[in-house]
């Protein structure tokens, strides 16, 4: 049986957008893709987490549990295999949510560690996550995310100062996180994300990577420069042949490779 995350290589990955990405929409926008990325679903007590409402749940699995069964099976009629993103500022939220994710029969798991949003931020989770000073709390949500799912799991981060970005891949893959998404914001030929690309092709199992992707020509640069698969986000909103079509060249250039 292949291994799952080296079913990702050259893959092409929906990425996740919040506030829309549920099952169908995935099915929909990411017909085609290697994998469809559902969510980011933030899990939190509170009643009024500044976020599109049907994304939000409380932390209780009697909530979540229905969502998560129908829309897995959603997003997988559009035959890619299917991720679910989360979260939250409490690690045993994240567990439980992302326990069930598995239970309801998704392939991959995600934490989004780059959300700019306070509540996050004020925690030293979201975007501070990847910070140096932040570097003990990372290992510790990690290796608990690791040890509480048997499907992949991956960290999803953005690129803050090169350098840290850097350090916190090199972290999540001691770790054994086996793969690990950076947003780039930008993958034109001048972008400095594909810098960083560089500088950590091969240091996880798998890296995706996306920013800007809107054709295949991103796409190649992306890989080209370290990426083992492609997020498409913002293009796949407004294309939903895309991931497909994208896809499918990309198949088409490892053919020719062999
Ligand atoms: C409307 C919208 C919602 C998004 N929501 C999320 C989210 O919930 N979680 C996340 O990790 N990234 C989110 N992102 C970021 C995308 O997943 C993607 O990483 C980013 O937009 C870069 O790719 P792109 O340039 O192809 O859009 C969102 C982006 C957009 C445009």
């Amino acid at each position: 049986m292949s291994d799952p995350v080296d079913d990702l290589e050259n893959g092409v990955v929906l990425a996740e957008l919040g506030g829309y990405g549920d099952g169908p929409y995935c099915a929909k926008h990411g017909a085609g893709a290697a994998l469809v990325m559902l969510g980011t679903y933030i899990v939190d007590p509170s009643d009024n987490v500044p976020y599109p409402e049907a994304f939000v749940f409380k932390p209780d699995r009697s909530r979540y549990m229905p969502y998560l069964l129908k829309h897995v099976a959603a997003a997988r009629t559009g035959g890619s295999k299917v991720g679910i993103s989360v979260a939250t500022v409490e690690i045993s939220h994240t567990l439980d949510f992302l326990s069930a994710a598995e239970a309801a029969g998704a392939d991959y798991v995600s934490l989004c560690a780059h959300s700019s949003m306070e509540m996050f931020v004020r925690e030293g989770l979201g975007e501070q996550l990847c910070r140096r000073e932040n570097a003990a709390l990372l290992k510790e949500w990690a290796s608990a995310i690791l040890e509480g799912v048997n499907i992949p799991v991956i960290f999803k981060i953005g690129l803050t100062e090169p350098a840290e970005t850097v350090d916190a891949v090199h972290i999540l893959a001691s770790i054994g996180i086996p793969v690990v998404h950076i947003n780039i914001r930008q993958c034109k030929p001048e972008s400095e994300g594909l810098d960083v690309l560089r500088e950590l092709s091969g240091v996880c199992q798998c890296l995706i990577s996306g920013g800007g992707i809107q054709d295949v020509e991103g796409a190649r640069r992306v890989l080209a420069a370290g990426a083992d698969a492609i997020a498409i986000g913002t293009a796949a909103m407004k294309d939903p042949a895309l991931c497909g079509h994208v896809q499918e060249i990309l198949r088409e250039d490892v053919s020719i490779m062999l």
